[in-house]
């Protein structure tokens, strides 16, 4: 089936869907974009995420093109239009096309463009990964030191993500001073003595939408947390260990650099905080 496709106001045909060469997205990664799960056809934590793309367009001095009723409406049609039951939604907004190559940024009545697409997913709630868990190694963070805007930047990630690949692993962590900033797309905890420890926020990492609604979940069923940077080693020693994204909910991560977290298998904090996290979300989605 042709993905029908959102550019700057029109629903097309994905072969159809067209943005300029001189778009300043495509040229210096100038654009923000965020990650919208969808379950029963129903968009999740999506306040969390419209409020995090004002933040990231804010940050860089982009114009926010459309108030939250439109953006709403847009998400809402990409869903239906693509019989999307279970799968994401991905948002990007770029400075738009200054007519030619700048470093300097175009005057503010140059628009900016807008793109949305879909992805359906099948098994994204009923995840097999999740039931085994997943490894990562540690790679030493070379992002940018404004890792709390989302902006399209994702060459690093995808570098760290290829590392995980090439040295049979699933994922990577990135790891400055020594300890634990976050996982390639994802926000990083451990588990040690039924206290959950995930770095606290600041620009070092993406503030995480799951990562906001797990740990008030968490709270609210008295889990104890603590907001403190963790090492590698720390995690190798932990009971447990998992990650939290739009696209993964909470993964249990069940070794790290080689070394099994606890028994090698997918801990009881991690899959508790998955059901509640998926139990709220859903009843919540709009
Ligand atoms: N990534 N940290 C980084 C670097 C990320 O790229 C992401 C999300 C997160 C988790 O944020 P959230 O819970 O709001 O999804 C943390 C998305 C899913 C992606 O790039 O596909």
């Amino acid at each position: 089936m042709t993905r029908t496709v959102y550019v700057n106001g029109d629903y097309l045909p994905e072969d159809q869907a067209r943005v300029s060469v001189f778009d300043r997205g495509f040229l210096m990664a100038d654009a923000v974009y965020e990650v919208t799960s969808v379950l029963g056809g129903k968009l999740i934590d999506f306040a969390g995420h419209l409020t995090r793309l004002k933040r990231s367009l804010a940050e860089l001095e982009m114009t926010n093109p459309h108030s939250d009723d439109e953006w709403l409406a847009i998400h809402r049609r990409m869903v239906a239009d693509n019989g999307i039951d279970e799968g994401l939604i991905y948002l990007q907004v770029t400075r738009g096309n200054p007519g030619d190559r700048d470093f300097a940024y175009p005057s503010a009545d140059t628009a900016p463009t807008v793109v949305l697409f879909t992805q359906a997913k099948t098994q994204l709630a009923d995840s097999p990964a999740a039931k085994v868990g997943i490894s990562v190694i540690s790679v030493p963070d070379l992002r940018w030191s404004r890792r709390d805007i989302k902006t399209v930047q994702l060459l690093y990630p995808s570098m760290a993500k290829m590392a995980a690949k090439a040295a049979g692993a699933d994922d990577a962590w990135f790891v400055e001073d020594g300890f634990v900033t976050e996982g390639s797309s994802n926000n990083t905890y451990i588990v040690k003595d039924g206290v959950i420890v995930t770095r606290a926020l600041s620009n070092d990492i993406l503030h995480g939408i799951t990562r906001a609604a797990v740990l008030r979940f968490a709270a609210e069923a008295q889990m104890k947390i603590e907001e403190r940077n963790f090492t590698i080693a720390e995690a190798q020693a932990a009971d447990e260990a998992f990650y939290t994204s739009a696209s993964s909910f909470v993964m249990p991560v069940v070794s790290v650099d080689g070394a099994s977290v606890g028994d090698g298998k997918p801990g009881p904090v991690a899959a508790r905080l998955r059901d509640i996290y998926l139990e709220e979300s859903r009843k919540s989605a709009v």
